[in-house]
């Protein structure tokens, strides 16, 4: 039985356009986590229109195409996230957002796209292949608790050996491709602590419990559970994002609200700062004659990249475009809901640089003028398909 290779076919000048155009149809309409209806609409019908796939929609704004081998072998997965963010666009380009108060400031657009493009290579490929390739167009990346997670548990990660995924990156120079073995982003979660102290006038602060007073060693204490309780060499974030609390100048309020976040990378760091957190603000409030509740909720877990995997991407990129065009990103404490399919198998995230200083394309991530270099795309049908090919092949 002849079995083809992917690298027989190629992305053609006509297909790079495509992608663009795709990119610029995303970008122009973009839709907010769990309410990607036109866009996977739109996904669904492109993948329908270069037959070959088995297409499913496992929750109500994503898509999950199958191009299955008519040999057994492997089954790699790809994924793209597709959601916008709440953001007011300030660019003037031709294809800005033309939804109100809602942005593609991620490069979500870009991700879809650039899966789009890597299908419309693969179904040249019809049945004549060993294996199975399987596309996660998935929702809601950018909002907990995530559709990475929702599509894990509609079976999306089912019989899969392999699942690989990129982020475009306003941080790294066009041409250039980061990758990462082991640790790469922090599991992001937030706390909510309400104090209730005793309301009163002013002046008259010692008939009063003051929950400003309160909740500001709070936040001077938790400081301590990085600086003092954590081992120098782990890495840990602890921040108060939020202090709500009083109306007027010549007012006690009565109560007070903190939210904040904590990011790690190691399990059992993680689960040793709830408790920590609950003991400090346990023993303030109880100094000072007040009363708390205290909340913690876990965000995405930790995405922790296969070394195999990594090294497999790093040879890939460098055959590709050579040794000084890959380099090694640090650790972000940002989150990334990846790692929910990085929970059932063996893979691995990484970057496709999409900053141009020329262009003016420098804006960071989720800045309402963020944009990406388009020249980053074909890169990321390219690699997909390099790295699929590698991972098919083990
Ligand atoms: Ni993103």
């Amino acid at each position: 039985m002849t079995v083809k290779l992917i690298s027989e076919y190629s992305v053609t000048e006509s297909l790079k356009k495509q992608v663009i155009e795709w990119r610029r149809h995303f970008h122009r309409y973009p839709e907010l986590s769990f309410q990607e209806h036109r866009t996977s609409q739109f996904v669904e019908d492109t993948l329908r229109s270069f037959g070959s796939f088995i297409i499913t929609r496992p929750t109500p704004t994503s898509v999950v195409a199958r191009l299955i081998g008519k040999e057994e072998g492997k089954v790699v997965a790809i994924r793209a996230d597709m959601d916008a963010l709440p953001i007011e666009e300030e660019n003037t380009f031709a294809f800005a957002s033309v939804h109100k108060g809602v942005m593609h400031a991620c490069g979500h657009d870009g991700h879809t796209a650039i899966l789009l493009g890597v299908a419309s290579v693969l179904s040249q490929l019809g049945d004549e292949f060993k294996g199975e390739i399987r596309l996660i167009f998935q929702h809601a990346e950018e909002l907990l608790p995530g559709g990475a997670q929702e599509l894990v548990k509609e079976g999306a990660m089912e019989g899969v050996d392999y699942v690989i995924g990129t982020h475009l990156n306003s941080g790294l120079p066009i041409g250039e491709i980061g990758v990462l073995a082991g640790p790469m982003m922090a599991s992001p979660d937030m706390f909510n602590i309400s104090i209730k102290g005793k309301g009163g006038h002013a002046a008259a602060p010692h008939e009063a419990v003051d929950a400003i007073v309160v909740g500001a060693q709070i936040v001077t204490n938790l400081q301590t559970i990085v600086s003092r309780t954590t081992n120098p060499i782990d890495k840990l974030v602890v921040s108060v994002t939020q202090f709500h609390g009083g109306t007027t100048h010549n007012v006690l309020p009565d109560k007070v609200e903190l939210n904040g976040t904590v990011r790690s990378f190691d399990a059992a760091l993680r689960e040793k700062v709830p408790a920590q957190i609950d003991r400090i603000v346990k023993g303030l409030t109880e100094a000072y004659g007040a009363e708390y509740t205290f909340t913690y909720e876990k965000g995405y877990h930790p995405v922790i990249n296969s070394e195999e995997i990594t090294r497999l991407i790093e040879e890939t990129a460098i055959e590709e475009y050579g040794e000084e065009r890959v380099k090694t990103l640090s650790p972000k404490m940002g989150g990334e809901d990846f790692s929910a399919y990085l929970q059932e198998t063996e893979g691995a995230f990484f970057n496709i640089g999409a900053r141009n200083e020329e262009q003016g394309i420098v804006y960071p991530h989720h800045h309402p003028k963020f944009t990406v270099d388009e020249d980053s795309l074909e890169i990321g049908v390219k690699m997909f398909l390099r790295i699929t090919e590698k991972l098919l092949a083990r």
